[in-house]
């Protein structure tokens, strides 16, 4: 599989990095590039199974345009566990949640590198590349804590982390929103926080105008209908907390 390119108007260029597989049991994750004139930001760069690819890959499309920032949009391994490696070999600025500053230097971040490290606040933010304004909106207990999705005003592309994650298929853009459900029921019941959480989230990205909704993990929506069946979707998503009270049992065996 080779890179995918969501967008590319010249100056303004959404690459979602060839798979390069994490192998073994290490979950399937996505590392999406944005690059605007002169700048660049990666998107959960991923752990250190795939760090030197793509780092390497990134470095190739960014060519002469520097990278500016680094975005977790959680603190979870497959997303910030290369972070060290991102940071010393680049002099971009990482991003995430300020809940989660304190916590993911564990993962082995120099001290030298930890003033590169920037909190994200509660309400969220923009980051501005090269004279654009990237949106990073709150996606809290979707499914961590302290959690945030990216979206690209340009390209109109979501980009939903976790959200969205489907695992077993094998195409890379959904076709068939209802067949396609199977693959991230399960998921989403079990990570996802509660339909509290999704139903705040879809009233939010109601208001946006969204061509692609792009997951960390497995296949994207395109196109209008795509992405609107899948707010629709999590908007009566039942999840989490909504489901899970039964199991606090203490267990008999
Ligand atoms: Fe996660
Ligand atoms: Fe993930």
């Amino acid at each position: 599989m080779s890179n995918t390119v969501f967008y590319n108007d010249g100056v303004h260029k959404n690459v979602l990095l060839e798979d390069f597989g994490s192998g073994g049991i290490a979950v399937q994750a996505n590392q999406h590039l944005i690059i605007h004139g002169n700048e660049g930001i990666i998107l959960d760069p991923g752990g250190h199974k795939v760090y030197s690819k793509a780092l390497s890959e990134s470095y190739s499309l960014l060519g002469n345009s520097k990278l500016r920032y680094i975005f977790f949009s959680h603190q979870d391994p497959d997303i910030v566990a290369a972070m060290n490696g991102w940071l010393m070999t680049t002099d971009a600025e990482a991003y995430i949640s300020k809940l989660w500053v304190r916590f993911v230097p564990h993962f082995g971040l120099d001290h030298i590198l930890s003033e590169r490290l920037k909190p994200i606040p509660d309400e969220g933010m923009f980051l501005e590349l090269d004279g654009i304004k990237l949106m990073i909106l709150p996606a809290h207990f979707l499914h961590s804590t302290g959690n945030f999705h990216l979206y690209d005003p340009v390209s109109k592309i979501l980009y939903s982390g976790d959200l969205g994650a489907s695992l077993g298929m094998d195409y890379l853009q959904v076709s068939n929103f209802d067949d396609h459900i199977q693959y991230m029921a399960g998921f989403h019941k079990r990570y996802m926080a509660s339909n509290a959480a999704l139903k705040a989230w879809a009233n939010m990205v109601r208001n946006l105008d969204i061509d692609i909704i792009a997951p960390q993990h497995g296949a994207y929506f395109q196109g209008k209908d795509m992405v609107n069946q899948f707010i629709d979707w999590c908007h009566d998503f039942q999840c989490g907390i909504d489901l899970i009270t039964d199991l606090y049992k203490i267990p008999s065996t």
